[in-house]
Parts: structure tokens; sequence; C-alpha cells
């Protein structure tokens, strides 16, 4: 990416999202802005309920928003088609789902492996070898032939971290990230994204109801009455 200080990762513009319940409405995001440099790291905190994933799903185009629009990269994914979206995500987005999405069948090492396989650039072999690495880094190498059901719960988020960090992205989403750790280990997590905003410029938004997590990030914002406000 050239232009570093001028280009956003991610920029959000008025963004609303409607869900219709019968003849009611349910507006969870009510004009959402938002702007991400690279290197950023972003915290979003808010009640239950506030509309924390469902805005992550939005920036991800994992969902459509009613109105407004979201560009990842300087590109507006409303005018992607599918499959391109697709190729976008893989190639600038990481992401943790709140429930992990691990594959069930496949062991923690191919998990992480999956991303780099879908891209087609790198043998199997070189896919393996930085899964393992990766593994490493969120402790996990000893337990990457083991397969999700296998796992802890604390385990499986670090192999759905390790996944979405994997690919080297341009920008993570992750919804709750440490929900499942103790805090020496939530630290752990926490260094290696700065390690890696520092070293590889990403940036990352970071859904937590952590606070100790959020303070620690450069910016921390509260989704409230579906509005992004300083927390
Ligand atoms: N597909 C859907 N259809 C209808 N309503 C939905 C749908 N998805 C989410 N909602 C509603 O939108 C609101 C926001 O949900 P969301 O999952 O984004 O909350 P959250 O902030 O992530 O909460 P939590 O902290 O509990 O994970 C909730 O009231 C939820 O019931
Ligand atoms: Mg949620």
């Amino acid at each position: 990416m050239s232009n570093m200080e001028t280009t956003s990762v991610l920029q959000c513009r008025s963004l609303i999202k409607e869900f219709s319940e019968g003849p009611e409405k349910l507006t969870v995001l009510n004009g959402v802005e938002l702007d991400v440099k690279p290197s950023e790291r972003v915290a979003i905190v808010g009640s239950s309920g506030s509309g924390k994933t469902t805005l992550l799903q939005l920036l991800a185009g994992l969902d459509k928003p009613t109105q407004g629009e979201v560009l990842v990269c300087n590109h507006a994914l409303s005018e992607l088609s599918e499959t391109r979206q697709g190729e976008l995500r893989n190639r600038h987005l990481g992401f943790v789902y709140q429930f992990h999405h691990l594959l069930p069948e496949f062991t923690a090492l191919e998990n992480v492996a999956m991303p780099l396989l879908l891209r087609r650039e790198v043998s199997v072999k070189e896919a393996r070898l930085r899964a393992e690495a990766m593994l490493e880094q969120v402790g996990l190498k000893p337990r990457m032939s083991h397969k999700p059901s296998e796992l802890s719960g604390g385990e499986r988020q670090r192999v759905a971290i390790a996944r979405a960090l994997v690919g080297e992205p341009d920008l993570v989403l992750m919804d709750e990230p440490t929900g499942n750790l103790d805090p020496n280990t939530a630290a752990r997590i926490h260094d290696l994204m700065k390690a890696l905003s520092e070293q590889l410029t990403t940036s990352f938004i970071v859904v937590t109801h952590d606070m100790a997590f959020a303070s620690q990030m450069d910016r921390a914002l509260r989704l409230e009455d579906g509005l992004l406000v300083p927390a």
C-alpha cells in the first residue's frame, strides 16, 4: 500500500443497519462513522445487544448495511461483486468471530494454514510452516495437531486469532478475542497485536468487554444508541 500516512485501511460513512421484526423496525446502527489508519489499534466497547457484532460484520462485508458505505483499503464494498469482496477479505482482512468458527474436521495447524492455502500463492509446506510459527506466537505449538473439539475454549480462541493473523492482513477485526483468556494469556495476545501493528503496520478493531484491554489500544470507542462515541 502506498501513501501510508494518508490512506485509510477502513472507512465507514453514515452506516445504518435496521432489522425488520414483523411490522416493527429495530435500528441497531444509526449513522456510524469510522476511519482507521495503518497501525492503528481501536477498541470498541458497548453493552450486550448494542450492535458491536453487527458493526464488525458490516465492516468485513459479511452482511450488508441498510444505508451507508464501507471502504476497505479504499475499495467501496458495495461496488464489488461477491467474488471480489471475498478476494478483498482474504487479502486484506483477518476476522476473529465471537464464537471462533473453526473447521471441526481439521487440526489447529490446518485451520490456521487455511487462509494461506485459499490464496494459492504459497506451497502447502510453506503455509504449514507459517501456520506453525503463528501458533507458536500464541503459545499453541504443542497443541497444533489437535482438532477444535480437543482444545479448551481459550485455546480455540487463540487458534482463531492465529488464523486471522497468519496472512499478514492490513486490518484485523476481532470480536471479543480475549473473552476466554486469563490475564497473562490476554496480555500475550495484546503484545502480539502491538508488535504486528508496529512491524507490519497491521490495524486492529477489537470488540471487548475488558476495559483494561481496551485502555491499552490507541483509541477506545463506545457503541451507544447506534453511534460510535469516544469511550
Ligand atoms: N439477524 C438479526 N435479525 C434481527 N435482529 C438482530 C439480528 N442480528 C442481531 N440482531 C439484534 O441486533 C442487536 C445487536 O446485536 P449484536 O449481536 O450486534 O450485539 P452485540 O453488541 O454484539 O452484543 P453482545 O455483546 O451480546 O455480543 C440485538 O438487539 C440483536 O438482537
Ligand atoms: Mg456480539
